[in-house]
């Protein structure tokens, strides 16, 4: 099965084809440096940008994968949960080119085609699993117990970590988006040394991060009307490791208390070096098995929308053109 799969949730227009888990193609147009003078993205600049781009990436990805339109099966696209005005794009383009091609129009929720992004090149990987799923804009403990079926036992009571990295790394003076940057700078520094607090949530699984996010803040704000000088690649390195902290000792904590023996992370903070190399030490230390995305699939991207579609499919998650984009949505929906 030929699957079309669109995402345009945020600041990255892409469109992949694939064919089950395997990608024959999948065309990314970033907004990145558009949004970066304003030091995060612009939900109307975003709509605008993604109407423009859509066609042209479209036909790439068709042109890439070496097929025509005719050999396509369904249509998969991101409705939920995104920027509104972003997701309007995808979905009204993806309801057009279904019914043009007389195809099923598939809806794929965001989160849950993160998770996919790991089916591609992990190809013995399959459900039941515990994911940590970690992006700009949610920070979440899952069990994955089938490839339409989740289960959030965590999740953060305030900010993302994503959140927590790109305010922290801004107010650094660092490039946009913060989170990446912060990661490399911190990599320069071989030791932590600034005082900061460790967030406490009643959910045992659950997090927060809007503490450490205003304390780091302070910090930066206080030292300068002192007129005393940051080490950036220290404080960089110091918020990275209790990031890092917090989200791997929860993470393990509910696998052992769950039961599961595979973890699995998703979402564009997996990419994030410390966090990959420290869960794979521990994991290797505690028996566990560890899943990751290669970093060409943990930002957003087509491909991992395609994926996630053929199992939506299979599962009878089929649309017609009523179809509507949605701003938020539980991962659970029905
Ligand atoms: O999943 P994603 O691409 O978009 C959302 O769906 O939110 O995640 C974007 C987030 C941003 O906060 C970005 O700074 C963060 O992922 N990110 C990273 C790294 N690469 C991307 N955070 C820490 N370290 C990284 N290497």
């Amino acid at each position: 099965m030929i699957i079309l799969s669109i995402e345009s949730s945020c600041d990255e227009t892409s469109v992949a084809i694939v064919k089950e888990r395997e990608v024959l193609s999948n065309i990314v147009a970033t907004q990145i440096a558009e949004h970066r003078i304003y030091g995060g993205v612009v939900p109307e600049i975003a709509s605008r940008r993604h109407t423009e781009a859509i066609s042209a990436v479209c036909d790439e990805a068709i042109k890439t994968a070496g097929i025509t339109y005719e050999d396509i099966d369904a249509i998969a696209v991101t409705f939920a949960p995104g920027l509104i005005g972003a997701l309007l794009v995808g979905v009204n383009f993806a309801k057009g080119l279904a019914l043009s091609l007389g195809v099923p129009l598939i809806p794929v929720h965001h989160l849950r085609s993160h998770i996919a992004a790991n089916y591609i090149d992990h190809l013995d990987l399959k459900p039941p699993f515990l994911c940590l799923l970690v992006s700009g804009g949610n920070t979440v403990i899952a069990e994955v117990t089938d490839y339409t079926s989740f289960k959030i036992i965590g999740q953060t009571t305030d900010d993302a970590a994503g959140e927590c990295f790109d305010k922290t790394a801004r107010c650094m003076g660092l490039e946009y988006p913060g989170g990446v940057t912060l990661d490399k700078i911190a990599t320069k520094s071989d030791f932590v040394k600034y005082p900061l607090p460790t967030p406490k949530t009643v959910g045992e699984y659950d997090f927060s991060f809007s503490g450490l996010k205003t304390a780091v803040i302070n910090l930066v704000h206080n030292k300068s009307q002192k007129g005393e000088e940051i080490d950036v690649p220290v404080l960089s390195a110091t918020v990275r490791e209790r990031v890092c902290d917090i989200l791997i000792k929860k993470t393990l904590k509910a696998a052992e208390d769950l039961g599961y023996k595979k973890i699995v992370l998703a979402g564009g903070v997996s990419a994030n070096s410390e966090l990959r190399s420290r869960m794979e030490n521990e994991c290797k230390e505690n028996g566990l098995e560890l899943y990751f995305p290669p970093l060409k699939y943990c930002g957003d991207n087509a491909a991992m929308v395609g994926v996630q579609g053929y199992y939506e499919y299979l599962s009878g998650n089929i649309s017609d053109s009523s179809l509507n984009a949605l701003a938020t949505l539980d991962i659970n929906y029905r």
